[in-house]
């Protein structure tokens, strides 16, 4: 089963980390879709989710992912074969630091679907090479895909 990448993304940051993500994967023999602007029929069948996304406004989630999450959270979609991994951007300058990737946890969770690793928050304050620190977490996700 491919695994299926999500990005959230403003000004492209997250963007940027996703493909980088889709290639080592690439690279390592699996197949991957990427959706930067995912819908709900993108995603209801995925039994392996990567969500990349940054935080916006007060700890929210950005605009292009946003009206998904709110549809999922209102859905009566049944998540449990779903397996997933989240990486964050934010920026430790704001308390809500990272708060999509603690939103997109819940959502996905509520709906039964298993978060299989620890997410990843980078922090773009003091990290300023994050397609290395993802590539760094990736194996701690792709290890615990079935
Ligand atoms: C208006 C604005 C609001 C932000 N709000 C948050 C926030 O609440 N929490 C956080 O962790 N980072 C916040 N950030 C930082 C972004 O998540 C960070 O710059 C990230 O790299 C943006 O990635 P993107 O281009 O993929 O959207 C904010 C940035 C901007 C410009």
């Amino acid at each position: 089963m491919a695994i299926c990448i999500i990005t959230g993304s403003t000004m492209g940051s997250a963007e940027y980390v996703a493909d980088n993500l889709e290639q080592v994967l690439i690279s390592q023999g699996e197949e991957v879709n990427l959706f930067n602007n995912a819908t709900f029929d993108d995603i209801k069948d995925q039994t392996q989710l990567l969500v990349v996304t940054s935080t916006h406004g007060a700890g929210e989630l950005p605009d292009n992912i946003q009206p998904l999450f709110d549809e999922i959270a209102q859905s009566e979609l049944d998540l449990s074969k779903m397996q997933f991994g989240v990486v964050g951007l934010g920026s430790s300058d704001y308390d809500t630091f990272c708060f999509a990737v603690d939103t997109v946890e819940k959502i996905l969770t509520e709906k039964g679907a298993k978060l299989v690793c620890p997410s990843l928050r980078i922090d773009v304050v003091e990290n300023f090479d994050h397609d290395s620190t993802a590539e760094d977490w990736l194996p701690s996700f792709v290890s615990k895909l079935k």
